[in-house]
């Protein structure tokens, strides 16, 4: 199962290449990466390599996938030669109630690769969501296999909108989604922001083992669209209304609807005010 050395990335760059610029100086992602240009998703196919018990911080990227999926198994749209679709095998030796803080230093991560390679001034949005201008962005999705409270491995997915257009997109995301193209008029290589997504997750990694939370929690907060606003959340058959006050040290969103301060462990945020 290995690329052959001259596979070209995107078409943009060979994989070898681009291998060696990402883990220069990277600790832990990037020493293997898979490529393809068409896969069924690279969540799936990164979880069977983890079972497999290939090492973490081993990638798999792709130009197109043919059943994407989101949170709550939603289909994630994911079309030939546009956008960012990738997946990293994480073996973090934490519990599971910290999987949100994987997501949360997995959203800072791509939220500073965008804000380096290009103009655009992304926000995240809770639990999982990049957005700009109160648009999605892009989203990330962690699956993980666990035994008693503790993580196995991890897969962090991330779905990016690079250059997708509007009249590419079905109706029902045409109004909530956008891409860099959009917002920008420009068409981005891929692989730049590929790179520095993979050398920025390296680096909060690390902090995440070997520093704790707080970092990670202090810089989500900084870029949060999220807190401060009042908020719809939908969570299971629950609808939730008030202010986003925060969150807690595990990453669950603190609400305050004038009455108590509700603790809520995942749904769909929309932002009223
Ligand atoms: C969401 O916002 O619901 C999360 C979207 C995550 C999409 C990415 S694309 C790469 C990886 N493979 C998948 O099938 N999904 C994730």
């Amino acid at each position: 199962m290995k690329n052959s050395d001259n596979t070209l990335l995107f078409g943009e760059i060979s994989l070898e290449e681009f291998k060696k610029s990402v883990i220069e100086k990277s600790k832990t992602i990037g020493k293997q990466i898979f490529y393809f240009n068409s896969i069924d998703s690279t969540n799936t196919f990164a979880l069977i390599l983890a079972e497999k018990g290939y090492t973490e911080g081993t990638v798999v990227i792709a130009n197109k996938q043919l059943s994407g999926r989101g949170r709550f198994d939603r289909k994630w749209l994911s079309p030939a030669d546009k956008n960012i679709y990738m997946s990293i095998i994480l073996k973090p030796e934490v519990l599971t109630r910290h999987i949100p803080l994987l997501t949360f230093m997995s959203a800072i991560s791509c939220a500073s690769a965008i804000i380096k390679t290009t103009p655009i001034n992304v926000s995240l949005k809770w639990p999982n969501d990049l957005v700009v201008n109160g648009k999605k962005l892009g989203g990330i999705l962690i699956e993980t296999r666990s035994e008693k409270n503790k993580i196995n491995y991890a897969t962090v997915g991330i779905g990016i909108n690079v250059n997708f257009s509007i009249d590419e997109m079905p109706e029902d995301i045409k109004d909530t989604a956008t891409s860099i193209k959009e917002e920008t008029g420009i068409d981005y290589p891929r692989t730049q922001i590929v790179a520095e997504v993979l050398k920025d997750l390296d680096r909060w990694y690390h902090i995440f083992l070997n520093k704790g939370y707080d970092d990670i929690k202090r810089e989500w907060l900084r870029l949060s669209s999220t807190i401060g606003k009042f908020i719809r959340v939908k969570s299971g058959n629950n609808i939730y209304e008030g202010y986003a006050a925060g969150i807690d040290d595990d990453g669950m969103l603190l609400l305050d609807d004038g009455k108590s301060l509700e603790k809520i462990n995942s749904g769909d945020v929309t932002v009223i005010k």
